[in-house]
């Protein structure tokens, strides 16, 4: 797979594999937008033969340089556990690290079990901090989101300045 950085226009194409990828999931196409034009060089796109099969949205927090947030990634669902994803992550590892990011943030939905494996996998540990909820065996941080929206925020620490994974 060959990894680049998001252009603008790739916006389109994201939306597209994250509702092939995850239907159940509803995020706004502004959002896939906003990550093209503003966070193009956090975020990347995972292609073969020149078709994008995969990406990555991220961003460096704008009050704590040193943490890196992963907002969304998704593969098209005919090249998943192929290792795209982790492909993904160790490049936005890679990236975020030489500008001195040393700790790497997201949320998983406790529905989501592929993803919940995903970053068990590659080395995320669960941050269940305030109240909690078990949802489908997962015990999640209670209202994340929002009232009955609960989540499970996950941290991984990263070597910085070169990034290296653990
Ligand atoms: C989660 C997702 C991104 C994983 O992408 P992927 O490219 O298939 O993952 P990889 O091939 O890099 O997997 C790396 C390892 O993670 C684990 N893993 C990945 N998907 C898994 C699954 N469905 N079930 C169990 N373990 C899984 C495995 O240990 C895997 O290694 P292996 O295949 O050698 O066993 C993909 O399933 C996806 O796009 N899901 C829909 C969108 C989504 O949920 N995004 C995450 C939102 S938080």
């Amino acid at each position: 797979m060959h990894i680049r950085n998001v252009r603008e226009a790739d916006f389109t194409e994201c939306f597209e594999i994250a509702r092939r990828a995850w239907p159940e999931f509803h995020e706004r196409e502004s959002i896939y937008h906003l990550f093209c034009k503003f966070f193009s060089n956090t975020s990347f796109i995972g292609e073969a033969n020149a078709v994008t099969v995969a990406f990555l949205l991220g961003f460096i927090s704008q009050v704590d340089r040193e943490q890196g947030y992963i907002h969304l990634v998704a593969v098209e669902p005919a090249a998943q556990r192929t290792g795209a994803a982790r492909e993904l992550y160790e490049r936005f590892f890679g990236e975020v690290g030489q500008l001195g990011v040393r700790e790497v943030r997201l949320i998983v939905n406790p529905d989501n079990a592929a993803s919940l494996a995903f970053h068990r996998k590659l080395g995320f540990t669960a941050d269940l901090h305030g109240p909690t909820t078990e949802v489908d065996n997962v015990i999640a941080v209670k209202d994340y989101n929002g009232p009955g929206i609960h989540m499970v925020p996950f941290y991984r620490k990263i070597d910085s300045p070169r990034g290296r994974m653990q």
